[in-house]
C-alpha cells in the first residue's frame, strides 16, 4: 500500500537518546538498544518500533518485562507511562544480508547503510526522519579480524576484552535521525590529516581504506579540504565535530553516505590515480566527497520531516556541490556537463510513466525516489531561485535558513519560506516546480519590426501531462536572455526574463540591426526551448556567443536540424552547416579545449530520441553515424591535429583535462569517417598512454570498430588490470557501451564471464545498466536485448531488490518506441511483473511501467 504526503503526522513517540551495544560478528551479531522514549502530547497508543526481518529476543520497560507483540515486522510496546528506557535485544546476521542495507559484510568488512530505511534492520525503533536522537554505541569484535571499530561523533572509551575481542564506544553529541547512523569494523589504514576550521577548530580527517588502496586516497583528501574551506566561504558553514571520518567499502547500493562524521562510500568515488582512474573519475570523487561534506549542513544539522522532502536536502545539495566542482574547475564546462546528465536522465523519467514532481505525493517504496528529478531537478530549482534572487540575497536566504531550522526535521516549504523573506520576493507561483512534474516546453519566436526599432520575443508555454497530472497552471521560468547583432555577434542586451504566463511578448527597445536570440543562457530554466532559429543564426550563435553554454546550446541545436529529420526517416538536408561550425569550432584559437571538445560533440542517441514524437532506434542510430562519418571524412587534417596534443598523464590541470576530452571527440569523429586510420591511432594511443583517460579513449574508439586490434587491446587491458575491481568494471563498461553490431551477443556471452556477478552493484551496473544506455545495442530489433534485461532484473531482485529495481526504467519507456519494440519491451515488463516473489521495489517500478 502506498504511503501518501497528505498523511504525514507528528511521531507518537520521540526517541531521545539511543544507547546500542552490539557484539559484532559477521555470522551473527547480537544488538542491544535502549530509547529513551517521550510520549509526544496527550494520546493513549502504544510505541511502534519498526523492524524488518527482525525478532525480538527480549523487550523490556525501565528494566523490567514489557507487554509487547508484532505487527507484521513492527514491534508493538504498550505503554503505561510517558517517558521510559525501552530496550531490545536482536540478532542479526551481516554475511547473509545481500541487500546491503542495514549491517552487511563487505570485503571482510561489516559496514552499514541507514537511509533511507535501513536502520530497522538492526534494531527495532521508529526509523523515521523527524525522530531525532543522540546515540552511544558500544560495539566489540574480534581484535585481529576487526582492529578499526568506527561510529558516529567521538571515541569516548576503547579497550581490550577477553578472548581477542576488543571494544570501542563512540558517542554522537549531535541529534540525528536514525538513517545518520553508522558503524564500521574492519582491518584498515588511515590517510590522516588535518583541518583548522574558520574559528580555528583543529579537525582530524582520515579517509579508510585497505592498506595497499593508502595511495589512492589523495585526490579525495584534497577535494575533502577543498570542500571544507568552500563551504566556510560560500555558505558561512563550518564543520562542528573534532573528527571526520570517510571509510571506502567495494559493495555499496549508492555512491556515497552522509553518515553523520562517518561517511561510507562506494570505493569508486574515493580511490583514484592516473593509471586507474579516468579525469571523468577524479571529478566525480571531488563533486561526491563535496556532497556528502556539504550535507553536513544540508542533511544532518538541517534534516527532512519526512521522506516526500527528500529534495530539500538532495536537490539544495547536489546545487552546492555543482557549484563547488564550477569553482574547483571550469565553471561553463561543468554546468554543461550538469544540462547533459538532466537532459540524458531527468527528461526522459520527467516524459515516462515513472514522472514524479520533485516533492512526490506517494510512494510504494521510497528507495525508487532517490531519482534524477529529486536530486537533479531539485538542484535545478535551488538554481533558479539564486538566479532570481541573486547571490546576496540568496546567501541571506541560506543563512536564515540554516539558523531557523538547526537541529530540526524540515520542509521544502520552510525552505522556499526563507528563500522568500530574506530575498523579499514572492515565490507563490514558483512553488508549482515542488508540486507539479513534467518538463515544460517553451516557444520563441523573435521578431524585428524595423519600423518601431524593437525586437518582440513572443513566448509561449506548455507543461505536459504526466501520470496522475493533467491541465498544469504556467510555471515561473527565469529565463537568461540576450539579443546579438547579426553582423558582428556583439551582445546588445542581456536580460532575466520571469516569463511566468502561458503567453508573453517581451518587447527589447532600441534594436537598430538584425539580432539572433540567446536564451536561456546558462540553462538558466530547465526546459526544452524551441525556437525558429536558422542554421545561419545558429552558427553565429556557436561561432560568436559571449556566453560559453549558449555557443554549445547553438551547436547542439544546429546538429539536431540535421539529426532529427534523418532519425524520423525524411530528407536529410546537407550536412555543410554543421561541418562548417565544427571547423570554425576546432580553428577558434580563443576557446579553451574542453569547451572545443563539448561542442563538436554529437548529441547522444537518446538525446535524439528524447526529442522524437516515435522512435526507431536503428534510425536513430544511422543519423548520427553518417553525420559522425561526414564530419570525420570531411575535417581530417583538423580532426588529427586536434587529437594529437599531448599533456602529462598526471596533470589534471583543466588545460590537459580539455585536451584529453578533445582527443576523445576528435579521435571519435575521425574514426567515424576514416575507420582505418582511426584504429591505427587508437591502437598509437593506447599503446603510448600513461593514464587512464587516454587508454580508455583509445579503448572506446577500438571497440567500435572491426579491427584485429580491437581484441587485442582488449585482452591486454584484462591481462593489465584484472586485480582491480575498478578497472574491470570499466572493461565490461566498455564492452556494454561498443556500437557494433554485435555488443549484444557479447553482453549475452560476458553475463557467463567468472568475472561478472550479481552481488557487487557496481560489476552488475557496469555490464547491465550500460548495456541498457546503449541505445542500438539494447534495442537490438529481435528483443532479446529487453529479454535480458528482464532475467536479469528477475535475479538480482532476489538478491538486492533495491539495485535490481534501478534497472527497471530504460524498459519503461517503451511507449514512446516504435510498435514493433514498443509490443517487444512491454513483454519483457511483463515478464518481470509475473515472476514469483517479486519485491517491492520491482514491483512499483514495473506496474507503474506498465501502467
Ligand atoms: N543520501 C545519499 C546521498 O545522496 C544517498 C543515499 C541513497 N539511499 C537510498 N536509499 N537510495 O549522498
Ligand atoms: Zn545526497
Amino acid at each position: 500500500a502506498p504511503t501518501f504526503r497528505k498523511d504525514y503526522r507528528e511521531p507518537d513517540w520521540w526517541v531521545r537518546h539511543v544507547e546500542l551495544d552490539m557484539d559484532l560478528d559477521p555470522a551473527t551479531t547480537r544488538v542491544r538498544a535502549t530509547l529513551r522514549v517521550e510520549r509526544n502530547g496527550e494520546h493513549d497508543r502504544p510505541l511502534r518500533l519498526a523492524g524488518d526481518g527482525l525478532k525480538p529476543v527480549t523487550v523490556e520497560i525501565d528494566g523490567e518485562k514489557a507487554r509487547s507483540g508484532m505487527e507484521g515486522d513492527d514491534l508493538l510496546v504498550e505503554m503505561d507511562r510517558d517517558a521510559a528506557q525501552v530496550a531490545t535485544e536482536v540478532e542479526i546476521h551481516p554475511d547473509r544480508n545481500s541487500q546491503l542495507m542495514g549491517l552487511y559484510a563487505s570485503g571482510g568488512l561489516l559496514c552499514t547503510q541507514c537511509e533511507s530505511e535501513g536502520f530497522r534492520r538492526i534494531t527495532f525503533h521508529p526509523d523515521r526522519p523527524d525522530v531525532l536522537s543522540t546515540y552511544a554505541v558500544t560495539m566489540r569484535a574480534d581484535a585481529e579480524k576487526f582492529p578499526i571499530l568506527l561510529a558516529n561523533g567521538n571515541l569516548v572509551e576503547q579497550g581490550k576484552l577477553d578472548d581477542g575481542r576488543h571494544f570501542a564506544r563512540w558517542e554522537d553529541p549531535f541529534p540525528k535521525p536514525s538513517y545518520l547512523f553508522a558503524l564500521v569494523a574492519g582491518d584498515l589504514k588511515a590517510n590522516r590529516d588535518r583541518f583548522t576550521t574558520m574559528s580555528g577548530r583543529e579537525v582530524e580527517l582520515n579517509i579508510w581504506v585497505r592498506e595497499a588502496d593508502l595511495p589512492r586516497t589523495r585526490h579525495a583528501m584534497q577535494a575533502l579540504k577543498d570542500s571544507m574551506k568552500w563551504d566556510e566561504e560560500v555558505y558561512g558553514r563550518e564543520y562542528d565535530l573534532d573528527l571526520f571520518n570517510i571509510v571506502a567499502v567495494d559493495d555499496f547500493n549508492f555512491g556515497a553516505m552522509e553518515n553523520k562524521g562517518l561517511n561510507i562510500f562506494n570505493s569508486r568515488y574515493i580511490l583514484a590515480d592516473a593509471d586507474s582512474a579516468t579525469d571523468a573519475d577524479f571529478d566525480a570523487i571531488a563533486g561526491v566527497v563535496a556532497h556528502e561534506y556539504f550535507h553536513n549542513w544540508s542533511g544532518n544539522r538541517v534534516t527532512c520531516r519526512d521522506w516526500f522532502q527528500l529534495s530539500l536536502k538532495e536537490g539544495f545539495t547536489v546545487f552546492r556541490d555543482q557549484c563547488f566542482s564550477q569553482a574547483m574547475t571550469s565553471e561553463a564546462v561543468k554546468r554543461i556537463e550538469d544540462v547533459r546528465v538532466l537532459r540524458a536522465i531527468q527528461f526522459p523519467e520527467d516524459s515516462g510513466p515513472l514522472a514524479h514532481p520533485v516533492r512526490p505525493e506517494s510512494y510504494i517504496e521510497i528507495t525508487n525516489f532517490y531519482t534524477a528529478t529529486v536530486y537533479n531537478k531539485g538542484a535545478e530549482l535551488i538554481r533558479m531561485m539564486h538566479t532570481i534572487l541573486g547571490p546576496e540575497k540568496f546567501r541571506a536566504a541560506t543563512d536564515l535558513y540554516f539558523e531557523r531550522h538547526d537541529g530540526e526535521a524540515a520542509t521544502c516549504e520552510d525552505f522556499v519560506r526563507c528563500m522568500e523573506e530574506a530575498g523579499g520576493v514572492d515565490l507563490e507561483q514558483f512553488r508549482l516546480w515542488y508540486s507539479q512534474a513534467g518538463t515544460p516546453r517553451v516557444k520563441a519566436r523573435l521578431i524585428r519590426d524595423e519600423k518601431a526599432n524593437v525586437a518582440r520575443l513572443q513566448l509561449e508555454q506548455t507543461v505536459p501531462d504526466t501520470p496522475g497530472q493533467t491541465g498544469k497552471a504556467p510555471m515561473v521560468l527565469p529565463l537568461k536572455t540576450a539579443l546579438l547583432s547579426a553582423q558582428s555577434g556583439r551582445e546588445i542586451e542581456e536580460r532575466l526574463i520571469l516569463f511566468d504566463k502561458a503567453e508573453d511578448e517581451i518587447v527589447f527597445d532600441n534594436v537598430t540591426e538584425p539580432v539572433i536570440l540567446s536564451i536561456n543562457r546558462d540553462f538558466s530554466a530547465p526546459v526544452i526551448i524551441e525556437s525558429d532559429r536558422s542554421d545561419d543564426e545558429l552558427a553565429t550563435l556557436a561561432a560568436m556567443d559571449a556566453n560559453p553554454f549558449a555557443r554549445y546550446e547553438a551547436m547542439q541545436e544546429l546538429m539536431l536540424h540535421s539529426l532529427l529529420p534523418a532519425a524520423r526517416g525524411e530528407e536529410v538536408p546537407p550536412a555543410d552547416p554543421v561541418i562548417e561550425a565544427v571547423r570554425r569550432t576546432l580553428n577558434d584559437d580563443t576557446l579553451d579545449k574542453a569547451l572545443k571538445a563539448e561542442a563538436i560533440r554529437l548529441p547522444s542517441e537518446a538525446m535524439i530520441g528524447e526529442r522524437l514524437e516515435e522512435i526507431d532506434p536503428d534510425q536513430v542510430h544511422r543519423a548520427r553515424s553518417t553525420l559522425a562519418e561526414e564530419i570525420g571524412a570531411a575535417l581530417g587534417t583538423e580532426l588529427v591535429e586536434a587529437q594529437a596534443i599531448e599533456a602529462a598523464g598526471d596533470d589534471l590541470s583543466v588545460e590537459a583535462k580539455g585536451i584529453r576530452a578533445l582527443r576523445r571527440e576528435a579521435l571519435g569523429l575521425l574514426a567515424a569517417g576514416e575507420p582505418e586510420e582511426g584504429a591505427r591511432l587508437a591502437k598509437a594511443l593506447y599503446d603510448r598512454a600513461d593514464n587512464m583517460t587516454d587508454r580508455q579513449t583509445a579503448l572506446m574508439i577500438l571497440s567500435g570498430l572491426e579491427a584485429e586490434e580491437r581484441q587485442l587491446a582488449f585482452d591486454a587491458f584484462y591481462e593489465r588490470y584484472k586485480g582491480n575491481s575498478l578497472v574491470l568494471d570499466k572493461w565490461f563498461a566498455l564492452q556494454a557501451a561498443a556500437q557494433r553490431p554485435d555488443t549484444l551477443e557479447r553482453v549475452e556471452k560476458l553475463v557467463d564471464h567468472p568475472d561478472f556477478t550479481l552481488k557487487n552493484p557496481n560489476r552488475l551496473r557496469s555490464l547491465i545498466s550500460n548495456f541498457a544506455a546503449n541505445q542500438w545495442a539494447f534495442h537490438h530489433s529481435s528483443g532479446r536485448g529487453y529479454a535480458l534485461l528482464a532475467k536479469m532484473v528477475i535475479e538480482a531482485d532476489r538478491i538486492n531488490p533495491q539495485v535490481a529495481a534501478r534497472m527497471v526504467p530504460p524498459l519503461g519507456r517503451w511507449r514512446r518506441y516504435v510498435p514493433d519494440r514498443a509490443r517487444l519491451m512491454k513483454e519483457a515488463l511483463e515478464t518481470i511483473a509475473s515472476s514469483e516473489g517479486l519485491s517491492k521495489d520491482v514491483y512499483e517500478q514495473v506496474s507503474k511501467s506498465l501502467g
